[in-house]
């Protein structure tokens, strides 16, 4: 049985006063998630301390947006995995879409990152997936395996228990133009198909797959249903508390 997992990335948003105001909605409203769901929030570096600690009698992971590939040094703005641990974040997504595109970070960087955040026992949320131009030239399976081989598949079998896989086309992000269930699905299968042909097929059945772009409470429950879909990676949906909590009850 896969996990469940239903994790808001809130980008570049809330300040202090308004991170607390959105866990606190969480919190008042938690008990009506079901138990086999896995709540994550994913702060901002500012914020990340501050929700560990309000979120500390939860069982709601807070997790890192991103991290650097090196250890410490002259890195200036950046954040390394060390940091992280230090105020309790465990977990780490590496290769958002806005990583590769705004600040890009290639598929080798993104490849040394997962490295990094292995190496210090991190879970790694690994995010990929094909633009608008890729999918009307019918090359949307072509690019995610080539985003895969190259930034992830260098890992061994057993680093696996510390990966969930992130599917988000870029065309689905902060567009409202969400995947339907049934090319969430498709492509999910193929990347389970991926992972069977480089690894195994234990491997591929027991990684969890979220989807990612546009998801919200009216289209969740039709895309968590399908067989290969674990869950999804929210974006402006997660920075509503009511609507992030719907989302993870529709599961
Ligand atoms: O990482 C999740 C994000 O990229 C999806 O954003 O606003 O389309 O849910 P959104």
């Amino acid at each position: 049985m896969r996990q469940k997992i239903v994790a808001g990335n809130w980008k570049m948003n809330c300040d202090l006063a308004e991170m607390e105001e959105l866990l606190a909605g969480i919190k008042n409203n938690i008990g009506s998630v079901p138990n086999d769901v896995q709540l994550m929030v994913a702060p901002s570096f500012t914020n990340l301390h501050p929700a560990f600690e309000s979120l500390r009698e939860t069982n709601v992971k807070v997790v890192a947006q991103n991290m650097h590939q090196s250890e410490s040094g002259a890195f200036t703005g950046e954040v390394s995995p060390s940091m992280l641990k230090s105020i309790g974040i465990e977990t780490v997504i590496i290769g958002h879409s806005e990583r590769r595109s705004i600040f890009n970070e290639t598929d080798a960087v993104l490849a040394e990152k997962v490295s990094t955040a292995l190496k210090h026992g991190m879970t790694v949320v690994f995010c990929f997936g094909e633009e608008l131009k890729d999918r009307k030239a019918d090359q949307h399976f072509e690019v995610v395996k080539q985003q895969l081989k190259e930034g992830l598949f260098h890992i061994n079998d057993a680093d696996w228990d510390k990966i969930i896989l992130a599917y988000e086309p870029v065309w689905a992000i902060g567009t409202g133009e969400t995947a339907s269930p049934e090319q969430a699905q498709e492509m999910h299968a193929e990347i389970r198909k991926m992972i069977t042909e480089e690894f195994s097929k234990e491997i591929a059945d027991k990684v969890a797959i979220l989807y990612g772009g546009s998801v919200k409470p009216a289209n969740a429950q039709e895309i968590f249903a399908k067989e290969d879909v674990d869950g999804g990676l929210i974006g402006g949906a997660s920075l509503k508390a009511d609507d992030f909590l719907a989302i993870a009850k529709s599961y």
